[in-house]
């Protein structure tokens, strides 16, 4: 289905147009595989959450009851938008080092994915929310990655072969979980956007996932240099999720702007921490997985704790004990002189 008037489209291929402008300056050509156009979903016509649950949802700005839930909805989508295009700066160098031509494809894949992503969430700002919309929309091509400019700290972290896969595994796994809470939104636009990102998202975690199976399977990085990468990833992934407690999530959830996991809460203050625990509980058993393929006799990886290195919450600048360790200048190093052996990731399968 798409939504959309003459009038709205002038508006947005201006948009298009910087997007274009965009690429060109990133050097990044679309996957002629990935269709770059807005895409929407069907949703119940009702609310299901939160205080205005039972009510319709709300199809245009002027439905929303409150100026200050449409402020917030303006900056979750900005958010959003904004991990989609700051995720194809954050990647663009390693398309010209890719470990094999698998790996390039699915990268340059990935990107263009991102790249409609960035579109949908530009498509709303423009057709929805006015002069301060289409700004918005703008921005979001302005800022860089490169430049450490993204509105998420977890876009500007810089990438490698190896956390590349981390960051498609347990990073847009972070994704997939928010997306599909905000696929409950209240605005429908927003709510009717989420379910073909969510099918997008599925390839990305298997980019990540599979990677990762194919460091293991070769089992020429060493596991504990490995898990330091993780847990570079994961920590960033836990603070993704937002406070253990926060009155800000228990304010979204209240609005109908995000929805709870397993849709209950018996304290929305609480809503990020459920999220985050459904995740870890995922990110656990895959790890579980990646050891089987491990040598017996080989370390094994580990979920790491949620307490390490975190930036929010309880546990941030708090300290702490485990076993845990970020990489170092040295694992930058060898881990150079590993990606010089072709064998160092075992060869990948599929498109
Ligand atoms: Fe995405
Ligand atoms: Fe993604």
């Amino acid at each position: 289905m798409e939504l959309g008037t003459g009038r709205q489209r002038g508006a947005f291929d201006e948009w298009v147009d910087m997007m274009r402008a965009w690429h060109r300056e990133l050097d990044v050509h679309p996957d002629p595989r990935v269709e770059l156009h807005e895409k929407f979903s069907d949703v119940p016509a009702e609310i299901g959450f939160g205080r205005y649950a039972g009510e319709r949802r709300w199809e245009s700005v002027s439905d929303i009851p409150d100026p200050k839930i449409k402020e917030a909805l303006l900056r979750l989508i900005v958010w959003q938008g904004d991990s989609e295009v700051r995720a194809v700066e954050q990647s663009r160098a390693l398309l010209d080092c890719a470990p094999t031509e698998h790996d390039r494809d699915r990268l340059a894949r990935h990107m263009t994915e991102e790249t409609r992503h960035g579109w949908q969430m530009a498509y709303l700002l423009v057709t929805y929310f006015g002069d301060e919309g289409r700004a918005a929309a703008r921005e979001l091509l302005e800022r860089r990655a490169t430049r450490g400019e993204a509105l998420l700290e977890m876009f500007n972290v810089k990438l490698n072969w190896l956390n590349v896969f981390s960051w498609h595994n347990w990073g847009d796994r972070v994704g997939k979980y928010q997306l599909s809470m905000f696929g409950q939104s209240a605005f429908a636009p927003f709510a009717r956007s989420a379910v073909p990102m969510l099918q997008e998202e599925g390839f990305h975690l298997v980019i990540g996932y599979q990677g990762m199976q194919r460091i293991c399977a070769a089992n020429r990085v060493p596991v504990e240099l490995h898990q330091r990468y993780i847990n570079q990833m994961l920590a960033i992934c836990y603070d993704a999720f937002g406070a253990e407690v926060s009155t800000s999530a228990k304010r979204y959830y209240d609005w109908g702007l995000k929805a709870a996991w397993g849709n209950t809460i018996e304290d929305a203050e609480r809503v990020n921490q459920k999220l985050r625990d459904a995740f870890m509980d995922e990110a656990r058993k895959l790890l579980g997985l990646l050891n089987k393929l491990l040598p017996e006799s080989e370390k094994k990886l580990y979920l790491t704790d949620p307490r390490f290195n975190r930036k929010n919450g309880p546990f941030a600048q708090q300290p702490y004990e485990g076993p845990e360790r970020l990489p170092t200048a040295e694992d930058a190093a060898a881990l150079a002189e590993i990606f010089r052996q072709p064998d160092w990731i075992a060869a990948g399968q599929g498109a």
